[in-house]
């Protein structure tokens, strides 16, 4: 497998769709509101995990956020690839650039649901969050880069 960004528009609609099928269609939220307006963003970093076969399995992305630390954002694995090292392929792909951008720390909103994998990444929860959907509670977790 090889973690990258998406280049043709054929891997731009298998990356937008693996995010739909992934974060939205479960809740029954409307094709579109996979998208942000910080996708079109050139300070945005965005990463696809492209099977042999051609599949795109997972994907993830890392947009500017305040006092010069890094958001990743719409971390979506396909569930027939989850925990098979995909999601850590990705974050830590998203945190070499952000790295590689000079951000300080990285922060997230994390899914409780997904809490466990980011402390697996040695990330720390900050806070509770938002909850998505009226449904989803949230936890706001970070991450600082050793110097
Ligand atoms: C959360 C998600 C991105 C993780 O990706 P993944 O490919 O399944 O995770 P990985 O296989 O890379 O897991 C890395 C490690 O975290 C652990 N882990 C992953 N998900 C976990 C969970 N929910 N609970 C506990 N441990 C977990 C794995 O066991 C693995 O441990 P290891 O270091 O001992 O091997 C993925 O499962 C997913 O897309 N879930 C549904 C959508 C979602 O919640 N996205 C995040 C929104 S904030």
């Amino acid at each position: 497998m090889a973690v990258r960004s998406p280049q043709t528009s054929t891997e731009w609609l298998a990356y937008y769709r693996l995010r739909y099928e992934v974060l939205r269609q479960p809740w029954q939220q409307p094709l579109g509101s996979e998208r942000v307006p910080e996708d079109e963003a050139p300070t945005t970093v965005h990463a696809m995990c492209v099977m042999p076969n051609g599949a795109v399995a997972g994907v993830g992305m890392l947009q500017p956020a305040r006092e010069n630390k890094g958001q990743v954002r719409f971390m979506a694995v396909a569930p027939a690839w989850q925990g098979q090292g995909i999601g850590r392929e990705l974050l830590v792909y998203l945190e070499e650039a952000a790295m590689q951008l000079g951000y300080a720390e990285i922060i997230l909103h994390a899914r409780e649901a997904a809490v466990p994998f980011y402390q697996r990444q040695q990330y720390t929860i900050v806070a509770p969050s938002h909850t998505l959907f009226g449904s989803i509670p949230h936890f706001l977790m970070a991450k600082t880069f050793a110097r």
